[in-house]
Formats: C-alpha cells, sequence, structure tokens
C-alpha cells in the first residue's frame, strides 16, 4: 500500500496555457502521477508585468495549490521562476519546489565542454538576467547571450509557428546569434517548445543543442520524487484549473498539452 503522501498530485502553474507544455512532459515521464494544473489565463502575460506583480499572482497560486495538498510545486512559467521563486518556496514550507529556470540551467551547464549558451525569454526573464545568474553560479567563465522574443508567445497561441511569418520573426530574433559561436539555446519560455523544430533550421543548421526546459523539470521532478520516495504508483489523472476560460481556449490549451482536455474548471482565487 502506497502512503498518502505518495497519493497526493504534483502541482504544476504558469501564467496561463503555456505552462501545458510542462505539464505534458510531466506526463511523458511520469504517467502514474495525478497532476493539478493551474493556468491564469485571466491575468496572462506576465512577461510584460512587473516584478511585484508577478510575485503577487504568484503566491496566490501557491496557496491555490498547497490547499489542494500537492506534495510537489512545478512553477512552469519563466517569468514567475525569475521573479518569485524564493518567495514560492518560502510560502510551500516542507513541500519541495522546483522551477523551470534551474532545471534548464543544469541542463545546460551539464556538459563542461559548452563554454557559450544561448537564451530566449520573455522581457521580464531577460530583463531578470535569471538564467544569467543561474548559468553564472555554475561557473562564472561561461559566456551567456540572451535575447528577448515577445512576439513569439502570441505567434505560438495562433498556432503560427512554422509559417512565413513565423520564420520571419523568428529570423530577425534569432539572427542575433549568428557568428556568436553559441553552443546551446535555452528555450527560457512555456511557449517557444512549440519552434523547437523550425529553430535548428534557423539557426542554419548550425550545431546548436536546442534545451528545452519543460523537459528538463520533468526530469528533475522525477529525480526528486525518486529521493524522496514518493513516487505515485498507480494515479494519473490530470485536472485543469483556470482563471478564465477566453476565446478558443480548449482549441490552444490542446495545442499546447498534445492530447484531450477534459473537466477544465474556471476558479477565483482568494
Ligand atoms: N509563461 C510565460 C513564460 O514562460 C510566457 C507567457 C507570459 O508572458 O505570461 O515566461
Amino acid at each position: 500500500m502506497q502512503d498518502l503522501k505518495n497519493k497526493a498530485p504534483i502541482g504544476i502553474f504558469d501564467s496561463g496555457i503555456g505552462g501545458l507544455t510542462v505539464a505534458k512532459a510531466v506526463i511523458d515521464a511520469l504517467p502514474n502521477e495525478d497532476i493539478i494544473y493551474f493556468g491564469d489565463t485571466a491575468r496572462v502575460p506576465y512577461g510584460i508585468k512587473s516584478e511585484e506583480t508577478v510575485r503577487a499572482y504568484a503566491l496566490q497560486i501557491t496557496n491555490f495549490l498547497l490547499k489542494h495538498g500537492v506534495k510537489m510545486i512545478l512553477i512552469a512559467c519563466n517569468t514567475v521562476s525569475a521573479s518569485a521563486k524564493e518567495e514560492i518556496i518560502q510560502a510551500s514550507g516542507d513541500i519541495p519546489v522546483l522551477d523551470v529556470i534551474t532545471a534548464g540551467t543544469h541542463n545546460a551547464v551539464s556538459d563542461p565542454n559548452r563554454r557559450n549558451i544561448g537564451v530566449i525569454g520573455t522581457l521580464a526573464t531577460v530583463n531578470s538576467k535569471a538564467y544569467v545568474k543561474a548559468i553564472h553560479a555554475h561557473d562564472p567563465t561561461v559566456t551567456v547571450k540572451q535575447q528577448a522574443c515577445p512576439l513569439l508567445v502570441p505567434l505560438a497561441e495562433e498556432g503560427w509557428i512554422d509559417n512565413e511569418v513565423a520564420i520571419q520573426t523568428l529570423h530577425l530574433y534569432l539572427d542575433e546569434f549568428k557568428d556568436s559561436g553559441i553552443q546551446s539555446l535555452i528555450l527560457g519560455c512555456t511557449h517557444y517548445p512549440l519552434f523547437k523544430d523550425v529553430i535548428p533550421q534557423i539557426l542554419n543548421g548550425e550545431n546548436v543543442e536546442i534545451i528545452d526546459s519543460a523537459d528538463s523539470i520533468a526530469m528533475a521532478a522525477k529525480e526528486k520524487l525518486e529521493t524522496l520516495d514518493l513516487l505515485n504508483t498507480s494515479g494519473g489523472q490530470f485536472q485543469c484549473f483556470v482563471s478564465d476560460r477566453p476565446q478558443r481556449f480548449h482549441e490552444l490549451a490542446e495545442r499546447f498539452l498534445g492530447k484531450e482536455l477534459n473537466g477544465v474548471e474556471v476558479v477565483t482565487l482568494d
């Protein structure tokens, strides 16, 4: 018999539906876990808001997940990871909190031969320099070049991931990396994994390793649950809460989750 704590759900949250790319990676890596996802669809995007506002929103969501008895919290949103990680850890007490920036960075620096790393993200994530600081905490001699790509969020939501407009926009942003010698590119935003197949083409077939923070955090969650002996062997439910049900919600959400989404509940946060 598994302990009640093992059977508790994993809480995953994001500013909106983009974090469903993280949920998808977690479901693939941990198919027997129950998951509670919260997407702040009424207040998205966070990437252009102030740190104070993002922190206040993130703490409200953390409380919501804690009230649902989660055994672990995954911060799927890069912008929240950049602005509010410490506050969320503090509010969560002994519940482990993992975030996409720490996980993506860990993956990026795991090969000591990669000395030159590119990062793309929202304006808030890039301005916070959170990835730069996290990489330099491992090794201050690694070169990090960042680029904010704000238009990629609306393009991904529109499903424009490989048409002419998307390709041109990606060129405008990513041509910055040409001749910079980057060996890895961290996709530092929930929406960017949707461009994963096109980006290598834009980078001109250069031998750049693409680091998807969604896969990185899913692997980190699996390792953490194994270490803490908290794995569930008999779950697999996915529950989705949102703060609003915007136009075309289902179509978009299913694009990010990569499968059918049932039983979405709209809630108001305290
Ligand atoms: N989820 C955000 C992130 O990963 C992107 C969308 C937003 O700006 O809220 O940074």
